[in-house]
């Protein structure tokens, strides 16, 4: 078809460009008739082509009209991080499908090239960042493909494609059980083929250290693939190989952190008996007139170091105001290194701290009368939400720069989540559970202005539900008669 266009273009640059005296010859004007014919040969062979594409544009908007007509709860999609994965590739194959059937046309409606202009497709690198949240929900929770696809399953090409990312961050066992999982789901559909995906386990498992299970499968793939000679050769290096390593490649069995046994719900030391003595009560913070008439539901939720819930602190409401003043101002959240603020692995989650903004100027209020400190230092409240595998590595708070540190954190649960999420202390065995409206406060610094290491925290990956929290870092400057500062080590 393009082809034909050019055939077009190119008869009626002929006719213009020619600068023949036509009047002076009768010969040219036959020519010219003769063009003419040709002309409308190829005008016809256009408009052909051209209704040829406006069918087939009409067909693939069709399609993905149909795709929108069910009445999907995009929220509640989107709580699923296999669901979200899913969705991402789609939209990007659905939105590039709509591109390539707009340009060929030379026909351009401004308004519609104005919206393709400014249209953001997501790249590769968004599926990518997507399958690498998958593979560290794997890890963290000790999931298998099938484990974390509890509600909607991926395809043999998409799980390839998880695969894929996470043989290329070296994860080989997870890599493997991806490529297995796609072997297991292939159809005659499939883009990928039991060849391709073979050679991908034999590749993972060799990798991973086992052996014997790369040369089973360099078996397999032999005997489906008899003549190939590259295979027989692989197959004998593998044979005369000395990577002597049986470890087992199907088994989850990676080492476990403290952080990780945390968010897997396998150590609380919270359920023991000394949990059970903490005390929940109404505080007016301490004879705060704000606080007299609507005291503040305050709960310890551990003594040393203190750590306080504080119920039904924001109003659901509220919530939803703070989260539609922060939407759109989202972008991927950073953490200080070396006195750089860079994006990272260990946090991925999108935030914006919101500045003179009415309703988080009165929620700050609030968290200065429920703790007492004051917040005239504090940074400005910071919205987060977190992403598929979101999460927040094991972290101190505090900068450790010396002075007017972040002496409390104020983090505020915006949402409920399903499963995982949790905010956990590796060095006192402590999870706390995301409840909606609540929020729990802790010191980061002992009053001596020491980092106490105990207030090293982590938040859990989310692995069903949508994470929004707020966070007020407090610092030092301001609280001299609040929390005054103290000479002894041990407070
Ligand atoms: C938040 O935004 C949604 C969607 O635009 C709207 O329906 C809702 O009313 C807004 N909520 C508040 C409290 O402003």
């Amino acid at each position: 078809m393009v082809a034909r266009e050019f055939t077009f273009v190119v008869c009626i640059w002929t006719v213009c460009a020619a600068g023949h005296e036509f009047f002076s010859s009768t010969d040219q004007i036959a020519q010219l008739v003769e063009k003419k014919k040709d002309l409308l040969t190829s005008f016809s062979q256009y408009i052909d082509a051209e209704e040829k594409n406006i069918a087939k544009m009409k067909s693939v908007y069709l399609n993905l009209l149909l795709s929108y007509s069910d009445p999907v709860n995009h929220e509640k999609i989107m709580r699923d991080p296999v669901a979200a994965y899913k969705h991402l590739r789609q939209l990007r194959d659905e939105l590039i499908n709509i591109v390539n059937h707009i340009r060929p046309s030379f026909y351009q409606c401004n308004e519609y090239q104005d919206e393709l202009d400014f249209l953001e497709i997501p790249q590769p690198e968004d599926i990518d960042g997507a399958a690498l949240g998958l593979i560290r929900l794997q890890e963290i929770y000790k999931l298998y493909p099938e484990d974390i696809m509890k509600e909607m399953a991926l395809s043999a090409d998409e799980a390839y494609h998880v695969g894929l990312v996470a043989y290329n961050e070296d994860k080989f066992q997870h890599a493997f059980l991806w490529f297995l999982y796609s072997l297991d789901t292939l159809t005659e559909y499939s883009a990928i083929t039991e060849k391709k995906l073979l050679q991908s386990l034999i590749s993972s498992a060799y990798y991973f250290g086992s052996l014997s299970v790369a040369i089973y499968l360099n078996q397999q793939l032999l005997n489906i693939d008899p003549t190939n000679d590259e295979v027989r050769a692989q197959l004998n290096r593998l044979l005369y190989s000395h990577r002597t390593s049986n470890a087992d490649i199907f088994t989850l069995n990676t080492e476990s952190s403290k952080y990780e046994r945390l968010c897997r719900g396998e150590v609380d030391e919270r359920t023991s008996r000394r949990q059970r003595a903490l005390s929940c009560r109404y505080s007016t913070g301490g004879g705060n007139p704000r606080l007299m008439y609507a005291p503040v539901k305050e709960e310890v939720e551990w003594d040393e170091p203190l750590i306080i819930r504080y119920h039904d602190i924001i109003s659901d409401t509220e919530i939803e105001i703070l989260k539609n003043i922060s939407i759109p101002q989202l972008s991927r959240s950073k953490v200080y290194q070396d006195g750089w603020s860079a994006v990272s692995q260990h946090r991925v989650s999108q935030s914006v701290f919101l500045q003179d903004d009415p309703l988080s100027a009165r929620v700050s209020q609030r968290i200065a009368d429920a703790t007492g400190l004051s917040i005239e230092t504090a940074e400005p409240l910071l919205v987060q939400n977190y992403g598929i595998g979101g999460r927040f590595e094991p972290h101190y708070d505090a900068l450790e720069t010396g002075e007017n540190d972040r002496i409390a954190t104020f983090l505020i649960y915006m949402s409920d989540v399903e499963i995982g999420g949790a905010t956990v202390f590796p060095g006192i065995g402590v999870a706390v559970q995301p409840v909606k409206g609540s929020a729990v406060f802790w010191y980061n610094l002992y009053k001596n202005g020491e980092l106490d290491l105990n207030a090293y925290h982590a938040g859990c990956p989310v692995l069903l539900g949508n994470k929004w929290v707020a966070n007020k870092w407090i610092h030092e400057f301001g609280q001299e008669f609040r929390r005054p500062c103290s000479l002894s080590e041990w407070e």
